[in-house]
């Protein structure tokens, strides 16, 4: 069987991680192409900004992505160090949840009613991951190109220039399509399901242990509180927000103290006492989550009789934490594609 020729559009965690599990089969020549890659920050490349950590969201039926990415997250923080991936134990304060990942987490438990913090109805914790995204994204990058996958920058107006765009010069009979929010405003078929959701965070250098989440916060709708502090010398990522609709990539300066007052509120240490003058500032960041109503698109369509795009797009705030279980989908997808297609020759 001849090899199948992949684009993978998208550097972002869902298109590198897809690559990443392609790229551990036999038969394909993969090409990366995207925009922005590991080491960009703008706040359509949301990747970077994430946290990040693992809070499955997922209903029962949709657990199978989420359980899958924990097993080979926490196999990364146990084995692979240079992955910037550690272990933090993280008590969620929620206003009623009850997860159904108890049984994922070995040391999960509820907490006590005593030690749920002011304003909200419950709290659980356990020992997660927190992936510091600045050395885990170029880490993956390192593994495409050890196993031999070619990354390269452009920008794709139409899903049919991507066919052009293998490294091997050959025509892509599979195209992934992993561009996140960028699949809205991408010339040709737009898919008006996705919006962006806003996620305004600091960066700073103190240090502060355990993590702590709470989903929304008492400061109003679209507000969160968290302290997630990443390994590897990554600072303290404060959260946040959670802006349903909101396309502004600029800090907001109100935002950023609200974020910051809300953090030495419940983790006065973190600063000395010294409220916020008491942090150190790296930076102030905007993100924007690429959501999409009826959740991720995991799916192939035929672009024509011989090409075949499987779409990965639209993992909201969820991307890391379920990265593996839809990559995985897209490798079964892909392979499908393969059988079918075995032996066509796609033409330009
Ligand atoms: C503040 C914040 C906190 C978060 N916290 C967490 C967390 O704790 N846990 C978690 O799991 N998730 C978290 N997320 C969500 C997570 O960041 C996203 O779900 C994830 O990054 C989406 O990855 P992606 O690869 O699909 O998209 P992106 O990272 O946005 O990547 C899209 C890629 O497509 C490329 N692209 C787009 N259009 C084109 C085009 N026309 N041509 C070429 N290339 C194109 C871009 O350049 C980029 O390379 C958070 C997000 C934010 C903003
Ligand atoms: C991704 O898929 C969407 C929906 O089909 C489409 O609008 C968009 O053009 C695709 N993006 C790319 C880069 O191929
Ligand atoms: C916060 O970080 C800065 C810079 O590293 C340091 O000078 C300051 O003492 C830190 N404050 C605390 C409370 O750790």
């Amino acid at each position: 069987m001849t090899d199948t020729i992949v684009v993978v559009i998208g550097a972002g965690v869902s298109g590198l991680t897809s690559a990443l599990l392609l790229s551990k089969r036999k038969g394909y020549k993969i090409t990366v192409v995207a925009k922005h890659m590991p080491g960009d920050y703008h706040g359509e490349y949301a990747s970077p900004f994430a946290g990040a950590n693992i809070v499955p969201l997922a209903n029962d039926a949709g657990k199978r992505w989420e359980s899958e990415t924990w097993h080979e997250l926490k196999r990364l923080a146990e084995d692979v160090p240079e992955a910037g991936i550690h272990f933090q134990s993280f008590p969620v304060h929620a206003f009623s949840n009850i997860p159904w990942y108890r049984d994922l987490f070995k040391d999960y438990r509820d907490l006590p009613q005593s030690e749920v913090l002011d304003g909200y109805d419950s709290a659980s914790e356990y020992t997660g991951v927190c992936i510091n995204t600045a050395v885990y994204l170029p880490w993956l990058v390192g593994q495409l190109l050890k196993n031999g996958v070619v990354i390269k920058r452009s920008i794709i107006k139409d899903i049919k220039e991507a066919r052009a765009l293998s490294h091997t010069g050959q025509p892509a009979s599979v195209i992934v399509n992993a561009t996140g929010l960028g699949s809205l405003k991408l010339g040709g078929v737009r898919d008006s399901a996705l919006y962006p959701i806003r996620g305004q965070t600091a960066l700073v250098r103190n240090e502060s242990t355990p993590m702590v989440l709470c989903s929304g916060s008492t400061d109003g709708p679209g507000e969160e509180l968290y302290i997630m502090q990443r390994a590897g010398g990554g600072g303290t990522v404060l959260g946040g927000t959670y802006d349903v609709g909101n396309w502004d990539t600029e800090a907001d300066p109100n935002v950023a103290s609200r974020i910051m007052s809300r953090v030495v509120k419940v983790r006065p240490e973190i600063a000395s006492g010294n409220g916020i003058a008491g942090l150190s500032v790296i930076r102030h960041a905007v993100g924007l989550r690429p959501a999409r109503k009826g959740g991720v698109r995991l799916e192939k369509e035929t672009l024509d009789g011989s090409t075949t795009i499987v779409h990965n797009y639209g993992h909201g705030g969820y991307g890391f934490q379920s990265s593996y279980g839809y990559a995985a989908g897209v490798v079964e997808l892909v392979s499908e594609v393969r059988k079918q297609q075995k032996g066509a020759v796609p033409k330009l």
